[in-house]
């Protein structure tokens, strides 16, 4: 939140850690442009003044948390489901710092966590078997609806050697709306741990 000046452009990002951010930046004379619905009415409870997308050519910074880092600074991200939103954003800025404890820290992304990937309610079964052809073991999140009205399926990452072949891959199925793998769009990223904080940098 140190980043954050006065009349900046800022993106509002999703899930427990952006939200303290968030609550952090309250009153603060700043345009906040949010990456879920949640993060929107947490903005504006907060005083700031959040503004749709379409209004805002270019962000200057936005601050978000992850659900994993690996030591290049790719994330996989959506654990709450908001990834689609997130990712819009965060293309759309001019820098990215995430915030995150040491725990979402890995040497291989998917070590952890299930791949997040927002599919299309229509022809979802088609979708599924596709996910599955790219050995993903999709499986649906119950009774989950994105901001976007679409479904997430939590996809399995094995060990992968080209992750940018295989974020390729996913997005180029028609019924996905985006996957959760952020592999260029971080610029910084503050690990909190019980020594201290760790910052990285690419
Ligand atoms: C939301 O869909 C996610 O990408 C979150 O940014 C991510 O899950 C981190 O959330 P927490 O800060 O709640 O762990």
């Amino acid at each position: 939140v140190a980043h954050v000046a006065d009349g900046m452009i800022v993106g509002l990002g999703s899930g427990d850690t952006a939200s303290r951010a968030i609550r952090m930046l309250a009153g603060r004379k700043i345009v906040g442009v949010a990456t879920s619905e949640k993060s929107a009415a947490l903005g504006r409870s907060v005083g700031l003044e959040v503004r749709a997308p379409d209004e805002i050519a270019a962000i200057d910074l936005t601050i978000d948390g992850a659900d994993e880092i690996d030591p290049a600074l790719r994330l996989i991200k959506g654990g709450g489901g908001a990834h689609t939103r997130e990712k819009l954003v965060a293309r759309a800025s001019r820098s990215m710092i995430v915030v995150v404890d040491a725990h979402k820290r890995v040497a291989r992304l998917g070590e952890r966590m299930r791949l997040p990937v927002e599919i299309l309610p229509f022809g979802a079964r088609w979708t599924l078997s596709r996910l599955a052809a790219l050995a993903l073991d999709p499986r649906v999140r119950a009774g989950v609806v994105t901001d976007n009205g679409n479904l997430l399926a939590d996809c399995a990452l094995g060990p992968v050697a080209d992750l940018a072949a295989l974020a390729a891959a996913i997005k180029a199925l028609p019924g996905v709306v985006e996957h959760g793998l952020f592999l260029d769009e971080a610029t910084l990223a503050y690990v909190g741990t019980d020594a201290g904080v760790d910052r990285l940098t690419r």
